[in-house]
């Protein structure tokens, strides 16, 4: 089969590399891909967000299948008009990607079918939220409605930061259009869970669970980003807390989306928050997580093309899938200065002595002649798969020491908490 997949990312280099895996695949392309996709795949230079160009072009060139990663495409109906021109396509329509796409309509899908999350006031009038606002006494989270690169959540401790976090979305449009609706609720604590799972609208199956590490430094200090790193499966998340996820969270979702009229075919990932008062939903993802993919799909055991397919034909009951014991880590080799200003064109080395004991995925870098630079603010992914979490993380940081380039920022603390959790 003739696979396209959309993205180039690290997330899209760990599902071209898992998809190569496949008997049936006979040639992968992606677009735009990256500088070390280009080794995996042929790359096509059509940027993931053109939805037209991207959905004639894999019409022309005869895709039989086309995975949608990121979530701009899909929620620009990228899925739709690959469907429209009768190239089936992994990922939700734009119906169902407005699970991610709208923090709004996700909170009032999670109210309707009673699932368990924060609670929450939606607004679209600046007055009323600041009115909300201005007198509360906890904490809270101010959550711009649509897309904003996971940067719109602001964490106010207080009602004077809540004013201004609304004032800077509705008022001053920090986050543009996004920022024009938003959502305020209530501020919850514990352990956050990223559950990654297949689903065709019907059946549901959940890949290893994950914990990312969004802050860009150790012990969780400094800014919020993409993920500095991810271990999976997360020790918080019991086998427990798996079944009661599974029962009041995972399948009422899966049903609630089959009852709105747009059911979900994709990948659901559930961010969870491990509370006192049981597990509740944060946010929902209408596409595999990133750096999370690049873990959780080196533990998962079986065919992801096959898995890919039965999801779009709503027979993913049909293909048998599981994870495999043992443990992974993925450490991020970011650009000095990320999330905020960072310079790119840097030389990179070492990759050949990290490829040894490691998966070595590439987010943002390039080729040029014979060199690969840098090209991005998270530029590798080095995951280590191992029988125990503990040889993953040593073997993820023994692997990415032989990494260099100028600047290189990488947090030495991946996994950390975890391993503390397992005593
Ligand atoms: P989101 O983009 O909704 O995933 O939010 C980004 C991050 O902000 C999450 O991964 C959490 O760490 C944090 N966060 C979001 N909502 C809440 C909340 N209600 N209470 C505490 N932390 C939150
Ligand atoms: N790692 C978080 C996300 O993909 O949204």
């Amino acid at each position: 089969m003739r696979i396209l997949v959309v993205g180039g990312g690290g997330r899209e280099h760990a599902i071209v590399r898992k998809l190569k895996e496949s008997p049936r695949v006979t040639a992968l392309y992606c677009a735009p891909g990256n500088g070390g996709i280009a080794a995996d795949a042929t790359c096509v230079p059509i940027r993931a967000t053109e939805v037209e160009r991207l959905a004639q072009w894999a019409a022309e060139e005869k895709m039989d299948y086309v995975v949608v990663a990121p979530d701009d495409p899909l929620c620009m109906g990228l899925v739709d008009e690959l469907q429209k021109r009768g190239v089936p396509a992994f990922g939700p329509d734009r119906a169902a990607a407005r699970i991610e796409g709208s923090k709004v309509f996700a909170k009032d899908l999670m109210k309707r079918y009673g699932i368990p999350t924060a609670s929450y006031r939606a607004f679209d009038d600046a007055q009323a939220a600041l009115a909300y606002v201005r007198g509360l006494k906890t904490p809270v989270a101010v959550k711009a409605d649509g897309l904003a690169l996971g940067k719109g959540v602001i964490l106010c401790r207080t009602a004077a930061q809540a004013e201004e976090a609304v004032n800077d979305m509705m008022c001053k449009d920090r986050f543009g259009a996004s920022g024009r609706r938003v959502v305020v609720e209530e501020w919850l604590e514990g352990p956050e869970v990223s559950v990654l799972c297949l689903t065709d609208g019907r059946t549901l199956v959940p890949l290893a669970s994950a914990m990312d590490h969004k802050r860009a430094l150790d012990g969780d200090q400094g800014l919020n980003t993409g993920g500095m790193g991810v271990i999976a499966p997360n020790p918080f998340y019991t086998e427990a807390i798996a079944r009661q996820c599974m029962s009041e969270i995972f399948l009422p979702t899966v049903r609630a989306m089959q009852s709105e009229g747009c059911p979900f075919r994709g990948c659901l990932y559930f961010g969870l928050m491990l509370t006192a008062q049981g597990p509740k939903v944060i946010e929902y993802n209408c596409r595999f997580g990133d750096p999370e993919a690049q873990a959780v799909l080196p533990l998962l055991q079986g065919d992801l093309l096959e898995a890919m397919l039965a999801v779009t034909r709503g027979e993913l009951d049909q293909v048998p899938l599981s994870v495999k014991p043992g443990a992974s880590c993925c450490v991020i080799a970011a650009s000095g200065g990320y999330p905020e200003h960072y310079e790119t064109g840097k030389p990179i080395s070492g990759l050949e002595q990290a490829q040894q004991t490691a998966q070595v995925f590439h987010a943002g870098t390039r080729r040029e002649g014979g060199a690969l630079l840098t090209a991005g603010g998270r530029v590798l992914g080095v995951t280590a798969t191992a029988p125990t979490l503990s040889q993953a993380v040593s073997q993820a940081y023994e692997a990415a020491r032989h990494i260099s380039f100028e600047g290189m920022h990488m947090r030495s603390d991946i996994g950390a908490r975890a391993l503390r959790a397992l005593g």
